[in-house]
């Protein structure tokens, strides 16, 4: 404003020298800075001879004065704004003139009016703008308007444009973006004249009330939250804070579980695990939010030592279901927020119950999916087993029909037709004995296939005559560990053995035998077997025929039993050996010994009892003690006439 000021006054004064180089005129002061309605004087003054001098103005005004070499320009009270005194001096008819340079200035008396036309909190970086009204000043173009943040001048506005002399309302803004950091700063304004050398000392100067600005903004990154390794039972905290202003508040994603406890303090949320447990492990997600936006952060916890938590529950947990039947079960998470699915031969059932009326999916794998706050994705299997009872259940030999053959190796076979699951399957042998049931064995197939198949079990058998006519079946049980109820049974028919066995002849006579003449001898052969056998008795090459026969002492020699049936032929062989009877000999000489003694005693007797009427005699005992020739051997009696027979002869 000097320099413009400056420039058209050297410019006036070029025109004037130009016009009349000879006009020397001084004013002194040249420049004067005047407070409206103070007193105000300049001396003007030449050192040249002149015609007459004058000033030419509103006020204090002279006219032309002659014979002086300084006139003095004085007003009293100067109440003008916007005058410019002019000292003028006429020489050789000619004139020239000087302007005295006149600031008339008012005390800056207001302190500034610092505001905004924002209400409410500010928001970074938003653009705002603050008004510093500054009321009455004059000279405006004088003003310096300076905005202060916190003790820095961060603008300085000036104000030549306005060329009001006169007293203005000055408005000066300051447009601000405000960041996080300016929150609660104080902006003030100052107004201040400068009047340069010539004016007061200091110049007028006046300071607004600060104004604090209030700003807000969305929360800054999380920070705090790291990952973390743990051991099972210590005890972790995370700790998640982040600077909003508003104060943000906090929120926590996780796997509910019962040791976990958030507490918030001193502008930070903290989570604990109160003795870390596997089911903590998972993510644990820091929401912070404010009204102007949200950040999140998070940490992964692991819990060593111990097994990630899946706490999916199915109910019921297992399952054993026959094919076609109906099935539902219900998948829900324990203490967790979760969303649950149902995956089930690659489709996705979005709720928590997966069934059918009818199921009829041998491979059917269904697995519950739950989507976890916290918690990695798990799924949970289902236990599902389909079953369906035998179509069938047979036992029959294997190739071969009929009876069996004592001491023969056979096998009997049991099929279970169309089962399933085989691997809960077991064959079951049994036999019935002399009324008794006996557990034979037990088969189990370790086949995993789910579908329906057929199996059969082996029963080894090497049937003895004993066997025959006992009975066998096999039962194709299906048991579930899950199940309560009892196992499924399925039972096959009887199987009644006839085993058919070589004869056996009894042991009913011996290997030889005495006949005395004229004595008949019966023989009886018996033999059992399977089929009943066929019994002859054939001597020298001639049947006899079947049953019993009678030998005598004619027709000794070899006798030979046969038994015969289908499975064998078995002989036993009986010599018969003639023995002569000496009975009747021994029994005729004792006889006569008898006779002979009894003779001997009548004719000693009659001679002694001539000679004396008294004597003694003896008499000896000579009869053989034949009662217990007879006996029967072996035990058994054979009924036949074997009197007078000596043992030792028998058991020859
Ligand atoms: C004005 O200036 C002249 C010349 O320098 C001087 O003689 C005179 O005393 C001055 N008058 C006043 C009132 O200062
Ligand atoms: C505040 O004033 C400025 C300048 O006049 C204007 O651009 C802005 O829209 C105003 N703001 C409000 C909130 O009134
Ligand atoms: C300046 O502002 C004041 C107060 O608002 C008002 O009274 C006055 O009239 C204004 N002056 C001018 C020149 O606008
Ligand atoms: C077969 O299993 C049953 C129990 O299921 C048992 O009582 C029986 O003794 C077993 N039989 C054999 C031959 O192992
Ligand atoms: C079926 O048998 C298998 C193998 O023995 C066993 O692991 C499974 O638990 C059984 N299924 C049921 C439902 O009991
Ligand atoms: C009986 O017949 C067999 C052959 O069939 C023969 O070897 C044997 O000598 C015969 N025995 C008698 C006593 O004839
Ligand atoms: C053979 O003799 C025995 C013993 O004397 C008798 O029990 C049986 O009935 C007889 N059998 C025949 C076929 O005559």
């Amino acid at each position: 404003m000097f320099a413009e000021t400056s420039l058209r006054l050297s410019l006036l004064l070029l025109a004037v020298r130009v016009a009349d180089a000879t006009c020397s005129l001084k004013i002194s002061p040249s420049r004067l800075v005047v407070r409206f309605g103070d007193p105000a004087s300049a001396n003007c003054s030449t050192n040249m001879g002149s015609e007459g001098m004058g000033w030419e103005s509103p006020v204090g005004g002279q006219g032309i004065t002659e014979g002086v070499q300084w006139l003095t320009w004085r007003v009293r009270k100067l109440e003008k704004w916007d005058i410019q005194p002019m000292c003028f001096l006429s020489t050789d008819g000619n004139q020239c003139h000087e302007v005295l340079i006149l600031t008339v200035y008012k005390d800056l008396d207001s302190i500034p009016d610092l505001w905004t036309n924002h209400t409410g909190p500010m928001v970074e970086d938003g653009w705002y703008h603050l008004f510093c009204d500054i009321e009455s000043v004059a000279p405006a173009e004088d003003l310096v308007v300076k905005w202060y943040k916190g003790d820095t001048v961060v603008r300085e506005e000036t104000f030549e444009k306005i060329l009001e002399k006169s007293p203005v309302n000055v408005t000066s803004t300051l447009v601000i973006r405000p960041d996080r950091d300016d929150d609660g700063r104080r902006y003030r304004c100052e107004a201040e004249l400068r009047l340069g050398e010539e004016g007061p000392q200091p110049p007028p100067r006046v300071e607004s009330r600060p104004l604090g600005i209030t700003v807000h903004y969305p929360p800054s990154a999380v920070t705090g939250l790291e990952d973390t390794h743990v051991d099972v039972g210590s005890t972790v905290v995370l700790k998640c804070s982040a600077s909003g202003n508003p104060p943000p508040q906090y929120r926590w994603s996780y796997h509910r579980a019962a040791n976990v406890e958030v507490k918030e303090q001193g502008g930070a949320s903290r989570l604990y695990l109160n003795g870390a447990l596997g089911e903590n492990t998972g993510t644990y997600i820091c929401f912070v939010q404010n009204e102007l936006g949200q950040v999140s952060g998070s940490a992964r916890v692991t819990v060593n030592g111990a097994e990630a938590a899946c706490p999916l529950e199915l109910e019921p947990s297992e399952l054993v279901v026959e094919y076609g039947k109906a099935v539902s079960v219900t998948c829900w998470a324990r203490g967790a927020h979760a969303e649950i699915s149902w995956r089930v031969s690659g489709r996705r059932i979005p709720h928590g119950t997966w069934g059918s009326d009818a199921l009829r999916d041998w491979d059917v794998r269904p697995e519950c999916v739950g989507d976890f706050e916290g918690l990695d994705p798990c799924t949970k299997y289902l236990d599902i087993t389909v079953y369906k009872k035998p179509d069938a259940v047979t036992i029959g030999l294997v190739s071969h029909s009929g009876p069996v053959v004592a001491g023969k190796k056979y096998q009997l076979q049991c099929t279970v037709e169309n089962v399933a699951p085989v691997q809960n399957l077991t064959v079951k042998w049994y036999r019935e004995e002399d009324g008794a049931t006996r557990a034979m064995k037990n088969e189990t197939f370790s086949d995993s296939s789910r579908m329906p198949t057929s199996v059969s079990s082996i029963l080894e058998l090497i049937p003895s005559r004993n066997d025959n006519g006992c009975t066998y079946w096999c039962v194709a049980e299906q048991a579930f560990a899950s199940m309560r109820k009892d196992p499924i049974e399925t039972r096959s028919d009887l199987l009644s053995i006839v085993v058919h066995y070589a004869p056996i002849i009894k042991d009913s006579f011996p290997t030889k035998m005495p006949v005395f003449r004229d004595y008949a001898e019966l023989l009886f052969c018996e033999a059992e077997g399977n089929p009943e056998p066929e019994v002859i008795w054939t001597f020298s090459n001639k049947s006899l025929g079947v049953g019993n026969i009678t030998v005598t002492s004619e027709n000794v020699g070899v006798y030979t039993c046969t038994a015969k049936n289908i499975v064998a032929t078995t002989t036993k062989e009986v010599h018969i050996i003639f023995k002569e009877d000496y009975l009747p000999l021994i029994a005729g000489f004792v006889a006569v010994i008898v006779v002979v003694i009894s003779v001997i005693f009548v004719f000693i007797y009659s001679i002694y009892y001539k000679n004396t009427k008294m004597g003694h005699y003896s008499l000896k005992n000579a009869k053989p003690n034949t009662q217990n020739g007879n006996v029967a051997q072996n035990g058994q009696d054979s009924g036949f006439p074997m009197k007078k027979l000596s043992q030792q002869n028998i058991l020859a």
